[in-house]
Protein backbone atom coordinates (compact mmCIF):
# COMPACT_ATOMS: atom_id res chain seq x y z
CA UNK A 1 0.00 0.00 0.00
CA UNK A 2 2.37 2.26 1.09
CA UNK A 3 4.93 1.86 -2.05
CA UNK A 4 1.71 2.80 -4.26
CA UNK A 5 1.42 6.04 -2.36
CA UNK A 6 4.94 6.34 -3.41
CA UNK A 7 4.68 5.74 -7.05
CA UNK A 8 2.16 8.37 -7.41
CA UNK A 9 3.45 10.94 -5.38
CA UNK A 10 7.10 10.10 -6.91
CA UNK A 11 6.55 9.23 -10.15
CA UNK A 12 2.59 9.99 -11.80
CA UNK A 13 1.97 13.13 -10.27
CA UNK A 14 5.62 14.65 -11.31
CA UNK A 15 4.62 13.15 -14.71
CA UNK A 16 1.02 14.76 -14.55
CA UNK A 17 2.43 17.85 -13.72
CA UNK A 18 5.31 18.25 -16.21
CA UNK A 19 2.82 17.23 -19.32
CA UNK A 20 0.66 20.00 -17.78
CA UNK A 21 3.62 22.60 -17.91
CA UNK A 22 4.08 21.14 -20.95
CA UNK A 23 0.50 21.89 -22.35
CA UNK A 24 0.55 25.21 -20.83
CA UNK A 25 3.61 26.96 -22.37
CA UNK A 26 2.90 25.18 -25.89
CA UNK A 27 -0.46 26.86 -25.99
CA UNK A 28 0.89 30.42 -24.97
CA UNK A 29 3.98 30.41 -27.28
CA UNK A 30 0.99 29.66 -29.95
CA UNK A 31 -1.80 31.30 -28.83
CA UNK A 32 -1.79 35.22 -27.46
CA UNK A 33 -5.16 34.32 -26.10
CA UNK A 34 -3.79 31.71 -24.14
CA UNK A 35 -1.79 33.84 -21.65
CA UNK A 36 -3.30 34.79 -18.40
CA UNK A 37 -1.59 38.26 -19.31
CA UNK A 38 -4.76 39.07 -21.44
CA UNK A 39 -7.94 38.90 -20.82
CA UNK A 40 -10.17 36.05 -22.53
CA UNK A 41 -11.51 36.07 -25.84
CA UNK A 42 -14.80 37.83 -25.39
CA UNK A 43 -17.38 39.85 -26.79
CA UNK A 44 -15.42 42.62 -26.89
CA UNK A 45 -13.55 40.97 -29.85
CA UNK A 46 -16.75 39.53 -31.13
CA UNK A 47 -17.44 42.85 -31.61
CA UNK A 48 -14.45 43.85 -33.36
CA UNK A 49 -14.60 41.40 -35.55
CA UNK A 50 -17.69 41.55 -37.27
CA UNK A 51 -17.08 45.34 -37.69
CA UNK A 52 -13.43 44.93 -39.14
CA UNK A 53 -14.01 41.97 -41.38
CA UNK A 54 -13.61 43.16 -44.79
CA UNK A 55 -17.00 42.00 -46.31
CA UNK A 56 -19.15 44.37 -45.28
CA UNK A 57 -22.26 42.28 -45.86
CA UNK A 58 -21.80 38.91 -43.68
CA UNK A 59 -23.66 35.71 -43.61
CA UNK A 60 -23.10 33.47 -40.87
CA UNK A 61 -25.43 30.31 -41.23
CA UNK A 62 -25.24 28.45 -38.45
CA UNK A 63 -26.91 24.70 -37.90
CA UNK A 64 -29.05 23.87 -34.51
CA UNK A 65 -29.62 27.37 -33.93
CA UNK A 66 -32.40 26.93 -31.78
CA UNK A 67 -31.01 25.39 -28.35
CA UNK A 68 -27.54 24.68 -26.72
CA UNK A 69 -24.55 26.14 -28.66
CA UNK A 70 -26.14 27.64 -31.49
CA UNK A 71 -28.34 29.72 -29.99
CA UNK A 72 -25.64 31.31 -27.70
CA UNK A 73 -23.38 32.01 -31.03
CA UNK A 74 -26.36 33.64 -32.24
CA UNK A 75 -27.18 35.54 -29.18
CA UNK A 76 -23.41 36.48 -28.99
CA UNK A 77 -22.79 37.58 -32.67
CA UNK A 78 -26.42 39.75 -32.71
CA UNK A 79 -24.67 41.39 -29.26
CA UNK A 80 -21.52 41.88 -30.62
CA UNK A 81 -23.09 43.38 -33.97
CA UNK A 82 -25.00 45.74 -31.91
CA UNK A 83 -22.07 46.90 -29.53
CA UNK A 84 -20.05 47.72 -32.27
CA UNK A 85 -22.58 50.08 -34.52
CA UNK A 86 -21.74 53.32 -34.18
CA UNK A 87 -22.19 56.49 -37.07
CA UNK A 88 -19.58 55.04 -39.50
CA UNK A 89 -20.36 51.13 -39.20
CA UNK A 90 -21.46 49.97 -42.46
CA UNK A 91 -21.32 46.39 -41.70
CA UNK A 92 -24.85 44.05 -42.38
CA UNK A 93 -25.25 40.85 -40.83
CA UNK A 94 -26.97 38.00 -41.44
CA UNK A 95 -27.87 35.45 -39.56
CA UNK A 96 -29.22 32.07 -40.66
CA UNK A 97 -30.89 30.14 -38.07
CA UNK A 98 -30.95 26.58 -39.50
CA UNK A 99 -33.43 24.80 -37.18
CA UNK A 100 -35.39 21.55 -37.29
CA UNK A 101 -38.76 23.19 -35.50
CA UNK A 102 -39.25 26.28 -37.16
CA UNK A 103 -41.89 27.22 -34.61
CA UNK A 104 -38.80 27.00 -31.85
CA UNK A 105 -36.51 29.18 -34.17
CA UNK A 106 -39.26 31.83 -34.74
CA UNK A 107 -39.73 31.88 -31.00
CA UNK A 108 -35.77 31.94 -30.19
CA UNK A 109 -35.21 34.68 -32.76
CA UNK A 110 -37.74 36.79 -31.19
CA UNK A 111 -36.43 36.21 -27.70
CA UNK A 112 -32.69 37.02 -28.89
CA UNK A 113 -33.71 40.27 -30.58
CA UNK A 114 -35.05 41.33 -27.50
CA UNK A 115 -32.35 40.52 -25.43
CA UNK A 116 -29.97 42.18 -27.73
CA UNK A 117 -31.88 45.15 -29.25
CA UNK A 118 -30.69 47.07 -26.12
CA UNK A 119 -27.31 46.94 -26.71
CA UNK A 120 -27.67 49.11 -30.05
CA UNK A 121 -29.03 51.52 -27.93
CA UNK A 122 -28.45 54.88 -29.73
CA UNK A 123 -28.31 52.84 -33.21
CA UNK A 124 -31.58 51.75 -33.18
CA UNK A 125 -32.85 52.70 -36.69
CA UNK A 126 -28.86 51.16 -37.87
CA UNK A 127 -29.33 48.31 -36.14
CA UNK A 128 -32.62 47.26 -37.45
CA UNK A 129 -31.77 47.77 -40.94
CA UNK A 130 -28.61 46.04 -40.75
CA UNK A 131 -28.98 42.78 -38.98
CA UNK A 132 -31.26 40.08 -40.06
CA UNK A 133 -31.91 36.35 -38.09
CA UNK A 134 -33.26 34.39 -40.41
CA UNK A 135 -34.75 31.36 -39.48
CA UNK A 136 -34.79 28.63 -42.41
CA UNK A 137 -36.02 24.75 -41.89
CA UNK A 138 -33.17 22.44 -41.93
CA UNK A 139 -33.59 18.90 -40.91
CA UNK A 140 -30.00 17.11 -41.16
CA UNK A 141 -31.13 13.73 -40.64
CA UNK A 142 -33.29 13.64 -44.16
CA UNK A 143 -31.31 14.61 -47.76
CA UNK A 144 -34.34 15.92 -49.24
CA UNK A 145 -34.61 18.69 -46.04
CA UNK A 146 -31.04 19.26 -46.78
CA UNK A 147 -31.39 19.65 -50.68
CA UNK A 148 -34.41 21.94 -50.11
CA UNK A 149 -32.72 24.03 -47.49
CA UNK A 150 -29.90 24.60 -49.73
CA UNK A 151 -31.84 25.45 -53.00
CA UNK A 152 -34.19 28.14 -50.66
CA UNK A 153 -31.00 29.73 -49.35
CA UNK A 154 -29.71 30.53 -52.48
CA UNK A 155 -32.90 32.55 -53.64
CA UNK A 156 -32.69 33.95 -50.45
CA UNK A 157 -28.65 35.02 -50.84
CA UNK A 158 -29.59 36.81 -54.40
CA UNK A 159 -32.32 38.89 -52.93
CA UNK A 160 -29.77 39.74 -50.40
CA UNK A 161 -27.89 41.38 -53.20
CA UNK A 162 -25.99 38.02 -54.39
CA UNK A 163 -24.05 37.70 -51.15
CA UNK A 164 -22.65 34.20 -50.36
CA UNK A 165 -21.83 32.23 -47.29
CA UNK A 166 -19.06 33.52 -44.66
CA UNK A 167 -19.22 31.35 -42.40
CA UNK A 168 -20.72 28.12 -42.20
CA UNK A 169 -21.14 26.71 -38.39
CA UNK A 170 -21.93 23.04 -37.97
CA UNK A 171 -22.95 23.24 -34.87
CA UNK A 172 -26.37 20.69 -34.82
CA UNK A 173 -25.74 17.49 -33.18
CA UNK A 174 -27.75 14.95 -31.69
CA UNK A 175 -26.58 12.63 -28.90
CA UNK A 176 -27.08 9.64 -26.84
CA UNK A 177 -30.19 8.55 -28.53
CA UNK A 178 -30.63 5.08 -28.13
CA UNK A 179 -29.57 2.83 -31.09
CA UNK A 180 -31.03 3.15 -34.44
CA UNK A 181 -29.97 2.16 -37.93
CA UNK A 182 -30.85 5.35 -40.40
CA UNK A 183 -32.18 3.60 -43.84
CA UNK A 184 -30.65 6.24 -46.39
CA UNK A 185 -27.22 5.59 -45.79
CA UNK A 186 -27.55 2.33 -43.48
CA UNK A 187 -25.67 3.96 -40.82
CA UNK A 188 -26.35 4.75 -37.21
CA UNK A 189 -28.02 7.64 -36.42
CA UNK A 190 -25.40 10.03 -34.38
CA UNK A 191 -23.11 9.56 -37.40
CA UNK A 192 -25.91 10.20 -40.02
CA UNK A 193 -27.06 13.32 -38.49
CA UNK A 194 -24.04 14.27 -36.99
CA UNK A 195 -21.10 13.84 -39.84
CA UNK A 196 -23.15 12.84 -42.96
CA UNK A 197 -25.40 15.50 -42.28
CA UNK A 198 -22.88 17.85 -42.31
CA UNK A 199 -21.21 16.39 -45.01
CA UNK A 200 -23.62 16.67 -47.39
CA UNK A 201 -24.71 20.05 -46.67
CA UNK A 202 -21.12 21.68 -46.59
CA UNK A 203 -20.24 19.63 -49.90
CA UNK A 204 -23.63 20.83 -51.69
CA UNK A 205 -22.60 24.27 -50.37
CA UNK A 206 -19.19 24.21 -52.12
CA UNK A 207 -21.16 22.41 -55.38
CA UNK A 208 -23.79 25.42 -55.74
CA UNK A 209 -20.70 27.51 -55.21
CA UNK A 210 -22.45 29.33 -52.24
CA UNK A 211 -19.28 29.94 -50.27
CA UNK A 212 -17.67 33.56 -50.29
CA UNK A 213 -15.42 33.31 -52.99
CA UNK A 214 -12.51 35.12 -50.96
CA UNK A 215 -13.18 34.67 -47.48
CA UNK A 216 -15.61 31.73 -46.32
CA UNK A 217 -14.69 29.71 -43.24
CA UNK A 218 -16.40 26.71 -42.03
CA UNK A 219 -16.43 25.11 -38.24
CA UNK A 220 -17.29 21.93 -36.91
CA UNK A 221 -18.19 21.48 -33.57
CA UNK A 222 -16.53 18.48 -32.13
CA UNK A 223 -16.56 17.17 -28.66
CA UNK A 224 -14.22 16.22 -25.89
CA UNK A 225 -15.82 12.54 -26.97
CA UNK A 226 -13.76 12.50 -30.48
CA UNK A 227 -10.73 11.36 -27.89
CA UNK A 228 -10.77 7.97 -28.91
CA UNK A 229 -9.93 7.56 -32.78
CA UNK A 230 -9.97 3.85 -32.32
CA UNK A 231 -13.91 4.23 -32.46
CA UNK A 232 -14.08 4.81 -35.87
CA UNK A 233 -13.59 2.31 -37.56
CA UNK A 234 -15.16 2.61 -41.42
CA UNK A 235 -15.14 -1.08 -41.80
CA UNK A 236 -17.50 -1.76 -39.35
CA UNK A 237 -18.99 1.81 -38.94
CA UNK A 238 -22.25 -0.08 -37.30
CA UNK A 239 -20.42 -1.62 -34.88
CA UNK A 240 -21.15 -5.56 -35.72
CA UNK A 241 -17.64 -6.69 -35.23
CA UNK A 242 -15.47 -7.31 -32.57
CA UNK A 243 -15.68 -5.71 -28.49
CA UNK A 244 -17.93 -3.14 -30.02
CA UNK A 245 -20.48 -5.74 -31.21
CA UNK A 246 -20.76 -6.70 -27.31
CA UNK A 247 -20.44 -3.62 -26.27
CA UNK A 248 -23.46 -3.14 -28.73
CA UNK A 249 -25.44 -6.11 -27.12
CA UNK A 250 -24.60 -5.50 -23.33
CA UNK A 251 -23.95 -2.07 -22.45
CA UNK A 252 -26.39 -0.12 -25.58
CA UNK A 253 -25.86 3.08 -23.23
CA UNK A 254 -22.11 3.13 -23.22
CA UNK A 255 -22.18 1.95 -26.96
CA UNK A 256 -24.55 4.90 -28.36
CA UNK A 257 -21.53 7.07 -26.37
CA UNK A 258 -19.20 5.68 -28.31
CA UNK A 259 -21.26 6.09 -31.18
CA UNK A 260 -21.55 9.88 -30.43
CA UNK A 261 -17.57 9.63 -29.94
CA UNK A 262 -17.28 8.37 -33.19
CA UNK A 263 -19.20 10.91 -34.89
CA UNK A 264 -17.70 13.95 -33.45
CA UNK A 265 -14.12 12.12 -34.31
CA UNK A 266 -15.73 11.99 -38.06
CA UNK A 267 -15.83 16.04 -37.35
CA UNK A 268 -12.04 16.24 -36.82
CA UNK A 269 -10.93 14.12 -40.11
CA UNK A 270 -13.72 16.27 -41.84
CA UNK A 271 -11.95 19.81 -40.65
CA UNK A 272 -8.48 18.10 -41.49
CA UNK A 273 -9.50 17.04 -44.77
CA UNK A 274 -11.31 20.05 -46.08
CA UNK A 275 -8.55 21.57 -44.93
CA UNK A 276 -6.06 20.14 -46.56
CA UNK A 277 -8.98 19.90 -50.34
CA UNK A 278 -10.31 23.42 -49.80
CA UNK A 279 -8.93 26.43 -48.48
CA UNK A 280 -6.80 27.02 -51.60
CA UNK A 281 -10.03 27.62 -52.79
CA UNK A 282 -10.26 30.14 -49.95
CA UNK A 283 -12.81 27.99 -47.88
CA UNK A 284 -11.37 27.85 -44.33
CA UNK A 285 -11.69 24.94 -42.03
CA UNK A 286 -11.46 25.12 -38.44
CA UNK A 287 -12.72 23.16 -35.53
CA UNK A 288 -14.20 23.74 -32.12
CA UNK A 289 -14.86 21.93 -29.40
CA UNK A 290 -16.64 23.13 -26.64
CA UNK A 291 -15.51 21.42 -23.93
CA UNK A 292 -18.47 20.47 -20.93
CA UNK A 293 -21.24 22.96 -21.87
CA UNK A 294 -24.20 22.69 -19.87
CA UNK A 295 -26.68 22.37 -22.73
CA UNK A 296 -30.16 20.79 -23.21
CA UNK A 297 -28.49 17.57 -25.23
CA UNK A 298 -27.34 16.77 -22.09
CA UNK A 299 -31.48 16.64 -21.13
CA UNK A 300 -32.91 16.16 -24.30
CA UNK A 301 -30.02 13.23 -25.58
CA UNK A 302 -29.88 10.76 -22.81
CA UNK A 303 -33.35 9.44 -21.87
CA UNK A 304 -31.45 6.40 -20.21
CA UNK A 305 -30.33 8.04 -17.32
CA UNK A 306 -31.87 9.01 -14.34
CA UNK A 307 -32.90 12.39 -13.42
CA UNK A 308 -30.96 13.12 -10.54
CA UNK A 309 -27.91 12.16 -12.90
CA UNK A 310 -28.83 14.61 -14.99
CA UNK A 311 -29.25 17.23 -12.45
CA UNK A 312 -26.17 16.35 -11.03
CA UNK A 313 -24.54 16.94 -14.63
CA UNK A 314 -26.01 20.32 -14.97
CA UNK A 315 -25.34 21.56 -11.64
CA UNK A 316 -21.73 20.85 -11.78
CA UNK A 317 -20.37 24.19 -11.96
CA UNK A 318 -16.70 23.21 -11.48
CA UNK A 319 -15.19 21.73 -14.13
CA UNK A 320 -18.84 22.56 -16.87
CA UNK A 321 -19.12 25.62 -18.42
CA UNK A 322 -22.26 28.05 -19.47
CA UNK A 323 -23.34 27.29 -22.78
CA UNK A 324 -22.57 31.22 -23.50
CA UNK A 325 -18.97 30.67 -22.35
CA UNK A 326 -18.92 27.24 -24.37
CA UNK A 327 -19.87 28.66 -27.20
CA UNK A 328 -16.93 30.76 -27.20
CA UNK A 329 -14.88 28.17 -28.58
CA UNK A 330 -16.76 28.11 -32.24
CA UNK A 331 -16.93 31.85 -31.91
CA UNK A 332 -13.64 32.66 -32.31
CA UNK A 333 -13.23 29.51 -34.89
CA UNK A 334 -15.72 31.26 -37.31
CA UNK A 335 -14.44 35.04 -36.54
CA UNK A 336 -10.62 35.46 -35.26
CA UNK A 337 -8.58 35.85 -38.91
CA UNK A 338 -6.05 36.91 -37.33
CA UNK A 339 -4.85 34.25 -34.85
CA UNK A 340 -6.57 31.09 -36.58
CA UNK A 341 -5.92 29.48 -39.42
CA UNK A 342 -7.44 27.24 -41.33
CA UNK A 343 -6.85 23.95 -40.03
CA UNK A 344 -6.04 24.88 -36.64
CA UNK A 345 -8.66 23.60 -33.61
CA UNK A 346 -9.98 25.85 -30.90
CA UNK A 347 -10.59 24.37 -27.52
CA UNK A 348 -10.63 25.39 -23.92
CA UNK A 349 -7.84 25.80 -22.66
CA UNK A 350 -8.65 23.08 -19.44
CA UNK A 351 -10.17 20.75 -21.46
CA UNK A 352 -13.45 20.41 -20.12
CA UNK A 353 -14.09 24.41 -19.22
CA UNK A 354 -11.55 27.69 -20.03
CA UNK A 355 -10.72 30.51 -22.05
CA UNK A 356 -10.92 29.84 -25.85
CA UNK A 357 -7.41 29.02 -26.94
CA UNK A 358 -5.87 27.73 -30.32
CA UNK A 359 -3.85 24.49 -30.30
CA UNK A 360 -2.85 24.44 -33.82
CA UNK A 361 -3.72 21.92 -36.35
CA UNK A 362 -6.29 19.79 -35.82
CA UNK A 363 -3.89 16.72 -36.97
CA UNK A 364 -0.12 17.73 -37.09
CA UNK A 365 3.40 17.27 -36.16
CA UNK A 366 3.53 20.14 -33.98
CA UNK A 367 0.02 20.03 -32.36
CA UNK A 368 0.08 18.85 -28.72
CA UNK A 369 -3.32 18.75 -27.51
CA UNK A 370 -5.09 15.86 -25.37
CA UNK A 371 -6.73 15.05 -28.41
CA UNK A 372 -3.90 14.91 -30.32
CA UNK A 373 -1.67 12.46 -28.39
CA UNK A 374 -2.01 9.92 -30.99
CA UNK A 375 -2.52 12.37 -33.54
CA UNK A 376 0.00 12.60 -35.52
CA UNK A 377 0.45 8.48 -36.68
CA UNK A 378 0.38 8.51 -40.24
CA UNK A 379 -2.81 6.25 -39.96
CA UNK A 380 -4.97 8.99 -38.55
CA UNK A 381 -4.24 11.21 -41.67
CA UNK A 382 -4.98 8.23 -44.03
CA UNK A 383 -8.07 7.33 -42.05
CA UNK A 384 -9.35 11.28 -42.67
CA UNK A 385 -8.60 10.62 -46.15
CA UNK A 386 -10.78 6.96 -46.01
CA UNK A 387 -13.89 8.87 -44.50
CA UNK A 388 -13.85 11.12 -47.23
CA UNK A 389 -14.01 8.86 -50.10
CA UNK A 390 -16.51 6.84 -48.05
CA UNK A 391 -18.71 9.68 -46.96
CA UNK A 392 -18.83 10.75 -50.72
CA UNK A 393 -20.23 7.33 -51.70
CA UNK A 394 -22.77 7.64 -48.80
CA UNK A 395 -24.42 10.86 -49.67
CA UNK A 396 -25.21 9.49 -53.09
CA UNK A 397 -26.82 6.78 -51.82
C1 LIG B 1 -12.73 41.62 -23.08
O1 LIG B 1 -11.37 41.69 -23.39
C2 LIG B 1 -10.83 42.98 -23.49
C3 LIG B 1 -9.40 42.83 -23.94
O2 LIG B 1 -9.35 42.38 -25.22
C4 LIG B 1 -10.95 43.70 -22.18
O3 LIG B 1 -10.44 44.99 -22.30
C5 LIG B 1 -12.41 43.75 -21.79
O4 LIG B 1 -12.57 44.30 -20.53
C6 LIG B 1 -13.04 42.36 -21.80
N1 LIG B 1 -14.46 42.51 -21.68
C7 LIG B 1 -15.20 41.76 -20.91
C8 LIG B 1 -16.66 42.00 -20.95
O5 LIG B 1 -14.73 40.91 -20.21
C1 LIG C 1 -17.00 19.37 -40.39
O1 LIG C 1 -17.53 18.11 -40.21
C2 LIG C 1 -18.03 17.54 -41.37
C3 LIG C 1 -18.71 16.27 -40.99
O2 LIG C 1 -17.92 15.50 -40.15
C4 LIG C 1 -16.88 17.37 -42.34
O3 LIG C 1 -17.32 16.77 -43.53
C5 LIG C 1 -16.23 18.73 -42.61
O4 LIG C 1 -15.10 18.61 -43.40
C6 LIG C 1 -15.84 19.37 -41.32
N1 LIG C 1 -15.38 20.70 -41.58
C7 LIG C 1 -14.62 21.33 -40.75
C8 LIG C 1 -14.27 22.68 -41.06
O5 LIG C 1 -14.24 20.80 -39.75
Amino acid sequence: MRSIFKVVIYVIFPLILSCFYRYVTYVQSIDPFASFDRAPFNITDISRLIHSNEAKTQVVLITGASSGLGKSSVKFLAQGFAQGLNDESTSELNIIMACRNMKKCENVRKEILSEVTPFAQDNMHRFMNTLKLLPMKLDLEKSTSIKMFVEELETSLETMGDTKVNVLMNNAGVMGISHQIVEETNTEIQMHVNHLGHFRLTSYLIKKQLFHSKHARVVNVSSLAAILPQFLQLEDINFEHGYLAKIKEYLPTLASIIYYGASKRANLYFTHSLHEKYSIQGIESVAAHPGYSRTSIMFTGWSWAPQFIKEVMAQNTIASMHSDDGALMQLRAALDLDTVKSGDYIVPMWFTAGRAVNVGKVFGKDSMYIHHFVKSLDWEWKRAEDLWSWSKIKIVQ
